[in-house]
């Protein structure tokens, strides 16, 4: 075949026959290249001789059986993993055609499993009971605390027993508001036992959208704590349940039981708010259950858990993921993407409130029965050091962050990362936004010591997992590109009419068909579902994001192309932020652009207009920042706020964006045509306030 979903296959082989791809020792050659195309850094011999996956041909077998015989590739894979009973014909059906009726994607349908069980249970009976699963590092250097993984199934089979005997059942869903305290992958590992539905809120959004998801999903309980430090700063988490559980009550949803941790080294019980009846301290009940508790056994295709991400309205988007494909895809894109080994140590900055928290901290890893590193606090506290002491501290071998936090640290200087030895680390992993080639660079030579490939993994919370990304040792990566397909994942590129692009080209990133972790719908609207991933670009998912494959094959993500702002690496719909910013009672109307941010990748820029007669001043200002922080959370809070007297709009009131997104980069001669504009002088007046 020569469909294009080959086509990287053939590049490979290309690059290998011409003697392009073999084991020279990593360099990073030179930066006289004609383009960043051409640069390659290849993994070190001895890496790619002791990689799972060691050379592109090896991939190359993989792969073209992934595609080929999906059912098979899979099923050999899932067979790893406890089934209580194996799943059914065929191992998968979908449709992917909204043409052709609803979309619906189904694996391993039939199968009865628990993932609990198969991150938990499995590995302690094969002889990993007493090995670490969990290193906790708290916010403040010092101590540190640990769970084998018997102990881990232990404290999680005391909290599946609590809830249960609170009523929660198999389908009931559960929101969890709790910071990386060993509590949270606990709490989601105890919904997951009984088949509760977890759904983790981001500790860092406010009470207001943490009403908005309890309202959508309607939990029997909110799990949370009291408080918690990051850095020197105590933020007080229950408050921001308490307020939110008001709020959603307006609605009508009430939620009587609020399970809280006592955060013990951020506030003592008796500064906490309380409300009787309903609050319940979390060390005072949970301990008391018995430390063995049965599985619920679900089928594969049952609910696992929802995750709420930003889309271009103003709502959240409710992604459901269901237990058998999930379970597979992450367990093996972890394994693959990082070449794990289990003598490693791996630490993933990101937080469960997130998916790479949900796919990478917790489930991919435990259920290869790795040892993680959980860390509570901020990465540059109590200096920008703080990262190397704790790799060092636990001899982390697979270190896994974001691009924000690789440019954070470059500005902050090498020293504070030479300071340390790093000896232990062997593999580097990215996520959340494109990763600039010099930020790559000062990772692989600075951090990595130039002797750690980096994994630089191009997925989405729809995805479940890894998608396009590196298989280090297995062929030479170029700084900034996400390389090729992951086993089983068919990419293409299509232009604006959905046709596919084969060979040197950009335009739009689609996926041609499913793959086990995919998303299954948006809870309760299926319809929106089907509107924004599948109706775009017929006969494929649409991910939202531009992309570029080059003469060699590998792809290179180029960002959002809907109404998404990326802002280290946390998606923020601009319509969200419009919306909390017309909520000001000053505010008439809104847009939001992203700008280019030297150190968040992306920053938000705001025009507003404002109630007539009401003067634009600094107080005001600060107070629509405040509102936003209000209504969505600190890391949507906009970088600039750009008074405009009139917004540019179309003549049947179309507000064009191509045309703030110019004035917010400053790049004021690439304005284009303002000829359409309702009124043309709006944008010289918008110059004009421009540094105000
Ligand atoms: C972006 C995070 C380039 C992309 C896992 C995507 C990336 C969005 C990469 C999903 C990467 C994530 N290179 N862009 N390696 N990883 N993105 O749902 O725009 O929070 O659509 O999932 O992040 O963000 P989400």
């Amino acid at each position: 075949t020569t469909t294009s979903h080959f086509s990287h296959v053939e590049s490979i082989s290309k690059l290998s026959a011409a003697g392009k791809i073999s084991g020279v020792n990593a360099v990073v050659l030179g930066e006289a290249l004609a383009s960043e195309e051409d640069e390659l850094v290849f993994p070190n011999d001895e890496f790619s001789r002791q990689a799972l996956v060691p050379s592109p041909k090896k991939y190359l077998e993989m792969y073209k059986r992934s595609v080929e015989d999906p059912a098979g590739f899979w099923s050999d894979i899932a067979s790893q993993f406890y089934w209580k009973q194996k799943w059914g014909r065929p191992v998968f059906s979908e449709n992917f055609d909204v043409r052709k009726g609803n979309v619906k994607i189904e694996w391993f349908k039939g199968g009865i499993t628990n993932i609990c069980y198969n991150c938990l249970d499995r590995n302690v009976e094969s002889g990993n009971a007493d090995k670490i699963a969990i290193y906790w590092e708290p916010n403040d250097p010092g101590s540190q605390d640990s769970l084998t993984y018997f102990q881990l199934l232990q404290r999680v089979c005391q909290l599946a027993n609590y809830l249960k005997d609170k009523g929660v059942k198999k389908g009931d869903a559960v929101v969890i508001y709790l910071p990386m305290i060993m509590e949270l992958p606990i709490a989601m590992l105890a919904c997951a036992r009984i088949g509760a539905v977890h759904s983790v809120v981001f500790a860092g959004f406010s009470a207001e959208s943490l009403a908005q998801r309890i309202v959508d999903c309607k939990p029997k309980v909110v799990l949370t704590c009291n408080a918690v430090k990051r850095g020197s700063k105590v933020i007080t988490l229950k408050e921001i349940v308490d307020a939110a559980l008001v709020e959603s009550a307006k609605s009508g949803i009430l939620v009587d039981l609020c399970l809280t941790y006592e955060n013990k080294s951020a506030m003592k019980r008796e500064s906490t708010k309380w409300r009787e009846g309903r609050d319940v301290w979390w060390q005072d009940v949970v301990p008391k259950y018995p430390t063995t508790c049965e599985v619920e056994w679900v089928d594969a295709e049952d609910p696992l858990f929802l995750l709420y991400t930003s889309g271009s309205t103003g709502k959240p988007k409710g992604v459901l993921h269901t237990t058998g494909g999930y379970m597979v895809y992450t367990a093996t894109t972890f394994k693959y993407a990082f070449d794990y080994k289990p003598s490693d140590i791996y630490w993933c900055t990101a937080d469960c409130g997130w998916i790479t928290g949900h796919s990478y901290v917790t489930y991919g890893p435990l259920l290869n029965g790795a040892t993680i590193v959980v860390f509570e606090g901020a990465p540059n506290y109590p200096d920008s050091g703080r990262c190397w002491d704790i790799v060092d501290k636990f001899k982390v071998t697979i270190f896994y962050t974001a691009p924000t936090l690789v440019r954070s640290l470059m500005r902050d200087g090498d020293e504070y990362v030479t300071r340390y030895p790093r000896k232990s680390l062997r593999v580097l992993g990215s996520v959340g936004e494109p990763i600039n080639p010099s930020a790559w660079r000062w990772f692989f030579n600075v951090v990595g010591g130039s002797r750690c490939p980096i994994s630089d993994t191009w997925w989405q919370t729809e995805t479940g997992g890894f998608m396009i990304t590196p298989l280090p040792g297995a062929w030479p990566q170029k700084p900034g590109s996400a390389t090729f397909p992951f086993f089983g994942v068919q990419p293409v590129i299509v232009d604006e009419k959905g046709a596919e692009i084969e060979g040197e080209c950009s335009g739009y990133l689609c996926v041609k068909s499913s793959w086990p972790g995919a998303f299954r719908t948006l809870y309760g609207d299926h319809e929106r579902y089907e509107t924004t991933y599948f109706k775009p670009f017929p006969g494929y998912y649409f991910s939202g994001d531009g992309c570029r494959r080059d003469k060699d094959g590998y792809y290179w993500l180029t960002g959002r192309v809907d109404d998404v702002i990326n802002v280290s690496g946390h998606r923020i719909g601009t319509a969200e932020v419009e919306s909390a910013l017309v909520s000001h009672p000053q505010c008439a109307e809104a847009a939001v652009v992203g700008i280019e941010h030297e150190v968040k990748g992306q920053g938000i820029y705001a025009f507003v207009t404002l109630v007539d007669g009401v003067p634009y001043s600094d107080e005001l200002r600060k107070s629509l920042i405040h509102k936003v922080r209000n209504q969505i959370g600190a890391f949507a809070a906009p970088d600039k706020v750009h008074w405009a007297p009139g917004l540019p709009k179309t003549r049947s009131g179309k507000i064009m964006r191509r045309i703030l997104r110019k004035i917010a980069s400053r790049q004021l001669n690439e304005l284009g045509d303002t000829s359409t504009l309702a009124d043309p002088n709006v944008v010289e007046q918008l110059i004009a306030l421009a540094d105000r």
